[in-house]
């Protein structure tokens, strides 16, 4: 096959500042899938893309190349709304767990393809895996009946969805230009939209444990997102959600599955049940369910039964226990006072080196390793009182996750500033 353009010229454009046409980037995406274009060439593009930026015309033919490079599903003969969510991820994020439900117990579809835990934001798949029993992988037709019968379902992505996608996120990762609007933006929304949702709420964090730190550049994050969901007849909305500091009190996989299951039992901590409430009741619009009583559906169990409902089709057990650390470690406090800084990053960074969290894809993670907090941003608390306890299986790893803490959680006097980032929600981008 001739191929008609050469990707040298089309690296050199941009590097130059200029934009590819639609016809330059839907080869230049199918050539790299087919493996014409090298990963050095690849590589050498992404990072003028990272240094120029792109056109929103580029950003949607990336988005929509990379969509074509696989297979796009479709839930439209299963006779009800769909509507997902994405987190860009953050520390001690597992909204999805009581929210995929939640949306669920109100006769709306949840096709929830999820990933595992790279570095300190966790995977929902990690978290779910604590679970005795239960499995991620389920083949197409397990999906759609699950889908049909119960309405929440959260498994693992294949391979086949946004494949270009996948080898150009590889490369990223090893090239330093993942932090770049046009190519998460594009990156996020080329798989959403594959996976065939017909509505999409976006969770994009900002502070310590957020991808991105800074909400300005969350900002733009969120509303490049938004059109592309629109431009491809999505329904799209997101919220500017605070990550300065951990959400809610467990950091880990089997620790937050048991903080989930408290808020559909009608508990758990406010910001994680304030956060589930916010977007459930943007999926159930989106979805045509404007007015739905999401935290009737908490108090009154109908929640709970979806959860209970959903894990056993994916062979899990509701019931069985947990899966209990071997060793635990509590840190008190060394003076009385208010908490004044409690950042998220440090806190992510420690539970990830107990072992709730991987550094290679291939890597297990320690279900019962993380952190619990026993205290909050803003506490008071006196000389002594506990404020975290650490959990791991093999004590050695206690060393490293204390030294990743040091000097994070910060008590002050009483009339210190606090530094929690503001409101939990700091905006809505429609
Ligand atoms: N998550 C993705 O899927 N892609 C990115 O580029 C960044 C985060």
């Amino acid at each position: 096959m001739v191929e008609p353009y050469d990707v040298v010229d089309l690296i050199r454009a941009k590097r130059d500042g200029g934009s590819l046409d639609t016809a330059q980037i839907d080869w230049l995406v199918d050539a790299y899938t087919r493996g014409v274009v090298a990963d050095e060439q690849m590589s050498a593009w992404a990072m003028a893309v990272f240094i120029r930026g792109m056109a929103p015309r580029e950003i949607k033919d990336l988005t929509l190349a990379m969509i074509a490079s696989g297979e796009r599903l479709d839930f439209s003969g299963i006779g009800k709304a769909t509507t997902d969510k994405h987190s860009t991820g953050g520390v001690g994020d597992k909204i999805t767990l009581p929210l995929a439900p939640l949306v669920a117990s109100f006769g709306v579809a949840v096709p929830q393809l999820s990933g595992r835990g790279l570095g300190h934001t966790g995977g929902t798949l990690d978290k779910l895996e604590s679970i005795p029993g239960w499995r991620a992988r389920l083949t197409n037709d397990e999906f759609l009946a699950q889908l049909r019968d119960v309405g929440a379902v959260i498994s693992a992505a294949g391979s086949g969805l946004a494949p270009a996608d996948g080898k150009l996120y590889a490369l990223r990762d090893t090239t330093g230009t993942v932090e770049c609007i046009p190519l998460i933006a594009s990156s996020i929304m080329s798989k959403k939209i594959a996976e065939g949702t017909s509505s999409l709420v976006l969770d994009v964090k900002f502070g310590s444990g957020a991808f991105l730190q800074d909400p300005g550049m969350g900002r733009r994050l969120a509303e490049t997102m938004v059109q592309l969901g629109k431009d491809a007849g999505v329904g799209t909305v997101a919220l500017l959600t605070n990550m300065q500091t951990p959400l809610g009190l467990a950091i880990g996989n089997a620790n937050e599955v048991r903080e989930s299951v408290e808020v559909l039992a009608g508990g758990g901590p406010a910001d994680v049940v304030e956060l589930t409430l916010a977007l459930a009741r943007e999926m159930l619009a989106l979805a045509g369910l404007p007015d739905a009583d999401v935290e009737g559906h908490l108090r009154g169990g109908q929640a709970m039964d979806t959860w209970r409902a959903m894990i056993r089709a994916q062979g899990g057990d509701p019931d069985a226990a947990l899966p209990a650390p071997a060793e635990s470690e509590t840190v008190a406090a060394e003076r009385s006072g208010r908490i004044v800084d409690l950042p998220a990053l440090p806190f992510g960074i420690a539970a990830w080196r107990l072992g709730a969290g991987r550094a290679r894809k291939e890597d297990p993670v320690v279900h019962a390793a993380g952190i619990d907090l026993h205290v909050r941003i803003g506490d008071l608390v006196e000389a002594g009182q506990p404020l975290y306890t650490l959990h791991a299986n093999d004590p050695a790893r206690f060393a490293r996750a204390t030294e990743a803490l040091e000097g994070a959680l910060v008590i002050g006097a009483d009339e210190d500033p606090v530094n929690d980032g503001g409101p939990l929600i700091a905006d809505r981008v429609a």
